[in-house]
């Protein structure tokens, strides 16, 4: 989630997929691109929209069921969280869970040693061992903690940032990375209401859609890109066929820019889509977690079946059904 290894490469990084998605026939940028400082701050805010239902939901319901979880998975494991707690949502997970370890990975270093710091203050006694590493590929994870039995957390719906394939292959290499035995606890957003889920991703104060034109401003200021942001409109679109949100930027009227020296055309009405987001009903849900080795132990759901956290059990290898 948060893109920042070594600038030089992270510059590159960014042009490179800037220039690859904006020349593709269906213009496309990767969504870990909309959180530098500024887009984080901005989700920060989404966060706290009346309209954006999914944090608070799924605090709330962490706080509901962080016992059971400790009670069917046991407690004194090696927590592992994937992207690491920035949020508040960890130290619920930790008084319950009462780990001998916490080990955060993170892309990011920054927000790593800034996590860490402010759980060190919450958990003096426990041991914090940040992992600096791109977790959708499988990780060597600190030495202390590699006999131990691990409870994954991946809380968020991040897991909804990714198509279906993609999804598979980031929860094989979290099976992967805990090894047999272990368990994962998910957040997963539900369909639902299209009504309710366009209001979530298009707010009436404007801040999701500031959150993805400053994409636009994020190319020009790093790019030196030319994009006039005012020839664009943010879009929510519910797509139906891949039960997902989509966020487009759409240009209003024909327009010309240049990025890195590159020139663009784009015509009225045509879109640059820059952020999935997948929600998953009850058998979805276990169904994505199944093709990757994980079975559904427990679920939970708020009363209006709004999100979802699944608590699943690495399945053990076998030869036949
Ligand atoms: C951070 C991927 C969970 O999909 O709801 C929120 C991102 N984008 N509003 C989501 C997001 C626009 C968010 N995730």
């Amino acid at each position: 989630m948060h893109a920042r290894p070594d600038p030089i490469e992270a510059d590159n990084a960014f042009r490179d997929d800037v220039l690859a998605g904006l020349s593709a026939p269906i213009r496309a940028i990767p969504a870990r691109w909309l959180y530098d400082r500024r887009g984080s701050e901005l989700f920060e805010r989404i966060t706290e929209l009346p309209e954006y239902y999914p944090t608070r939901t799924e605090m709330a319901l962490l706080n509901t069921v962080a016992g059971e979880v400790a009670e069917v998975a046991g407690t004194g494991d090696t927590v592992v969280e994937f992207g690491s707690g920035s949020s508040a949502k960890t130290p619920i997970l930790l008084d319950a869970v009462k780990p001998s370890a916490y080990v955060p990975i993170d892309i990011s270093g920054e927000f790593l040693r800034l996590s860490a710091a402010g759980l060190k203050r919450q958990f003096p006694t426990l041991p914090i061992l940040p992992v600096e590493a791109d977790f959708m590929r499988p990780i060597t994870l600190p030495e202390q903690v590699r006999a131990r039995s691990k409870l994954g957390f991946f809380p968020g719906s991040t897991i909804g940032n990714l198509v279906a394939r993609t999804a598979v292959d980031l929860l094989r290499a979290m099976k992967d990375t805990l090894g047999s035995g272990s368990w994962l606890l998910i957040g997963m957003d539900r369909i639902k209401d299209v009504d309710v889920l366009l209001a979530a991703y298009d707010d009436a104060q404007g801040v999701t859609a500031e959150f993805n034109m400053n994409l636009l401003h994020r190319i020009n200021r790093e790019l030196g890109g030319t994009i006039d942001a005012s020839a664009f409109r943010h879009r929510a679109i519910w797509r139906d066929s891949h039960a997902r949100i989509e966020m487009h930027l759409e240009a209003l009227h024909d327009t010309r820019f240049t990025v890195a020296g590159q020139p663009f055309a784009m015509r009225a009405g045509e879109t640059i889509h820059t952020e999935n987001s997948h929600k998953y009903g009850h058998r979805d849900a276990r169904l994505l977690l199944l093709a990757a080795g994980w079975g559904v132990v427990r679920e939970w759901t708020d009363p209006e079946d709004k999100f979802a956290i699944l608590l699943a059990e690495a399945e053990p290898p076998r030869f036949a059904p």
